[in-house]
């Protein structure tokens, strides 16, 4: 290019105007205003210039940098204008073509949110409730009023996640405290179940910092423990799809329950997954038992004439051993190709979740 300016100028404007497409416009900006540039050499030759000769030309050489910046900037919209029309008359989009023949991508149901879906639809036959509460829970309710003691292991730092502004907060360790606030907010009988997120300082194979846990609650003025062993029993039949399920009831203590037991089912390992039914190792599910009168007196219930049992057990333990997984930890690490393995198609498995929303009790 000419070291005249004018001429300069010129030439360039003429490329512009000549460019057809954005790459070559860009050819034209690059050895124009690019660090080797004709116009950027002018700019440079400024520094070597007496400070008349700069006084002189300074203004000139910037304007022209100025004007060709400007066309560039025009012709650029220009041609990305062109571009825009030329796809739309090209690429205009056939809606009578048949649908491409691979699938698009679809999400999957972790199985956390397919056992829970599982869970309600039993239990809904069963007649019961669903309950809920808050995941921030006060040490009253995730405690005291659980006939917890000061001392109790549960309270220890060990265990809880205390709030740190609030000392009498936790993040509730349990689905327990929906118990109360249940029977605080209604009248007896009770029979719900409340399912939701708890949290423990607690990390291995079978066991993570959150999470699930499903609460169920009978109280009625006939209710034993023969019924707590039935429903627990049918439930875990229906959920396992089997006729019956071999359950072990070790005793147990519970500050909130009186008798407490706890609930195993037999499982075995076949090729690393497991496999549950039979076998020599025992899987803890949750513990269980009559609700101790003390916490019914505590929730306004006359424990004199009422009485009731509870259960608590955890929901990804349930999954775990229906759908094979072998480490807890990997339920909630966000791997996607865990959960396209063990995760579940959503057009696959009819929901009833949604539709006994309108039974929700409680908080
Ligand atoms: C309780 O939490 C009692 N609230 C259960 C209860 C309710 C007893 C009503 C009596 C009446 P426990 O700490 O054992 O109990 O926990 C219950 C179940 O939660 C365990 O059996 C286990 O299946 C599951 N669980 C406990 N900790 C973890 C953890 N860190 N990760 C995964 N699951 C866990």
């Amino acid at each position: 290019m000419a070291n005249n300016s004018d001429t300069l100028k010129q030439n360039v404007m003429d490329a512009i105007t000549a460019a057809n497409d954005l790459d070559t416009l860009e050819s034209v900006r690059v050895a124009a205003l690019g660090k080797k540039g004709a116009v950027s050499a002018l700019l440079k030759s400024l520094g070597a210039m007496t400070p008349e000769e700069r006084q002189e030309k300074g203004p000139l050489y910037n304007g022209l940098k100025d004007n060709i910046t400007a066309a560039l900037t025009a012709r650029k919209s220009d041609l990305e204008a062109q571009a825009l029309e030329s796809a739309l008359a090209t690429q205009a989009l056939d809606v009578s073509l048949p649908a491409p023949a691979s699938a698009p991508l679809l999400g999957r149901v972790h199985p956390v949110s397919q056992v829970l879906d599982e869970l309600i639809a039993i239990f809904a036959d069963m007649d019961f409730d669903i309950a809920q509460g808050p995941e921030i829970e006060t040490d009253y309710y995730n405690f005291t009023a659980l006939n917890i003691p000061e001392a109790h292991p549960a309270r220890q730092m060990h265990d809880t996640f205390y709030m740190k502004k609030a000392r009498k907060s936790v993040l509730r360790t349990h689905t327990s405290p929906v118990q109360i606030r249940t029977m605080e907010a209604g009248d007896p009988p009770f029979r719900f179940i409340a399912p939701g997120r708890v949290y423990r300082c607690d990390s291995d194979q079978t066991h993570t910092p959150m999470f699930h846990q499903i609460e169920g609650l009978v109280v009625d003025e006939t209710t034993h423990l023969g019924h707590l062993k039935w429903v627990l029993e049918t439930f875990l039949a229906r959920f396992f799809e089997v006729d019956e399920v071999a359950l072990r009831f070790r005793p147990s203590y519970f500050p909130f329950t009186e008798p407490s037991m706890e609930v195993d089912v037999p499982y075995h390992k076949e090729d690393g997954r497991i496999v549950v039914g039979s076998g020599d190792e025992w899987l803890e599910l949750g513990g269980c038992g009559m609700v101790h009168p003390v916490v019914l007196a505590g929730a306004g219930v006359d424990a004199g004439r009422y009485q009731g049992f509870a259960f608590g057990m955890g929901i990804d333990r349930l999954a775990m051993l229906k759908y094979g997984m072998p480490d807890l930890r990997a339920f909630f690490d966000g791997d996607m190709r865990w959960l396209k393995h063990y995760g579940f198609l959503p057009f696959d498995v009819p929901s009833l979740a949604a539709g006994l929303s309108s039974g929700i009790v409680g908080r």
